[in-house]
């Protein structure tokens, strides 16, 4: 049931706040109140591992598609929150080039279906290497899904349901947010564990993580209809450049994702520094550039990456929470999001891409819950 919604994939946008709502519920405990830290548990966090895992030296994260795109952002704060060295690899690459075995390794696999056949290979070939290993290898596999009862769960040694509900449309939204979700809490346990967070960065960050779903809201409420006026104005674009820099450039992945899969717009998301090295001779006026430049550590880099773009000639949406009026002259096209730490600016700065995509896919007459050529589920 669509419940009133045009598409599917309208309706789950839309479920975003309501999901990550749910998912803070099961995985942030309830008595972790901010304002009177002395009474604080020691962890935040419903994540019963045995104390062993939260001591790994590694960490290996396998998926596909959306569900990879999260283990960027994952990777992220992964290393840089939590300090835990943590590669990321397409899981149909794994099966032929694996990651060199390391004790003491979690395997994380992310799979929305629980059923992608790269994904289920992946974990496979990891645990057979595992177990003809001459050494005995410490190490673990978790499964991030929204499908607790799938194959993935009987692969693994420990589940994380995503508590997304049925994802219809074909490009995924509300589970990746989902996925978010999971992840930052993740990151956020094993950073508590190891000591590597101060307590008020924690307190902080979890009162932050509190008001996402509001603020989601916000950016539904506030961009829908200027992401209308920005859609109809590209209807016709035929390459985009989605540009971001350090979390952000998972989201510029993504958001180039969301962009084919439903317009058909040839779209790729690249880093902006990296952009420069070579894929920016690709730009003219016809190329739209987006630039996801929330405040922050890149912020300065990230508008110098858009202002080179414009120089070129491109035309260029913003996607940023800085609202001063110099900066705003650089973006022909502004989407605003609300103010939000950096280290949680993937939250919010996806939506208006997976809005954006929709409205174009619309207006191009697609069939934005079923695109061609694709499945919601690629099992071999
Ligand atoms: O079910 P999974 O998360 O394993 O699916 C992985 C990809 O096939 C999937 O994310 C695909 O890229 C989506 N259509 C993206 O919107």
């Amino acid at each position: 049931d669509r419940q009133g919604f045009a598409h599917f994939m309208l309706k789950e946008i839309y479920e975003q706040p309501e999901v990550v709502r749910r998912c803070l519920a099961t995985y942030l405990k309830p008595d972790w109140n901010s304002d009177r830290d002395a009474a604080l548990p020691a962890t935040p966090f419903n994540l019963a591992f045995p104390e062993a895992l939260f001591a790994v030296a590694e960490i290996q994260i396998v998926a596909c598609g959306t569900s990879r795109h999260a283990g960027l952002v994952a990777q992220y704060w992964l290393e840089q929150l939590a300090g835990i060295p943590t590669r990321v690899r397409s899981a149909s690459e794994f099966v032929s080039a694996p990651f060199p075995l390391t004790t003491n390794t979690l395997t994380i696999a992310v799979t929305q279906s629980g059923e992608t056949a790269d994904t289920l290979a992946a974990i496979e070939v990891a645990k057979k290497r595992r177990s003809q290993s001459d050494v005995s290898l410490q190490s673990w596999s978790l499964g991030i899904t929204n499908q607790p009862d799938s194959s993935l769960t009987k692969a693994v040694d420990y589940t994380l349901p995503t508590l997304a509900g049925a994802e219809v449309g074909v490009a995924a939204t509300k589970t990746f947010m989902a996925q978010l979700v999971v992840f930052c809490c993740l990151a956020l346990a094993f950073a508590v564990r190891r000591r590597v967070l101060s307590p008020q960065q924690l307190v902080d960050t979890i009162a932050a993580l509190r008001l996402l779903p509001d603020q989601i809201e916000t950016t539904l409420k506030q961009q829908h209809e200027p992401i209308q006026t920005v859609a109809q104005t590209f209807t016709d674009v035929k390459d985009c450049i989605v540009l971001g820099r350090g979390m952000n450039r998972a989201i510029a992945l993504e958001g180039a994702l969301k962009l084919k899969e439903t317009t058909y717009i040839h779209a790729e998301g690249y880093a902006g520094g990296e952009f420069m090295h070579g894929p920016i001779a690709l730009l003219d006026a016809k190329v739209l550039v987006i630039a996801i430049a929330p405040a922050g550590n890149v912020y300065d880099q990230m508008l110098a990456n858009a202002q080179k773009a414009k120089t070129n000639g491109a035309p260029l949406i913003g996607i940023t929470n800085v609202t001063e009026s110099s900066d705003r002259a650089v973006f022909d096209h502004q989407i605003t999001v609300p103010a939000i730490d950096e280290l949680l600016s993937p939250f919010l700065t996806v939506t208006p891409l997976q809005l954006l995509a929709y409205a174009i896919a619309v207006q191009r007459g697609l069939d934005v819950d079923r695109p061609r050529n694709i499945t919601k589920t690629l099992i071999h």
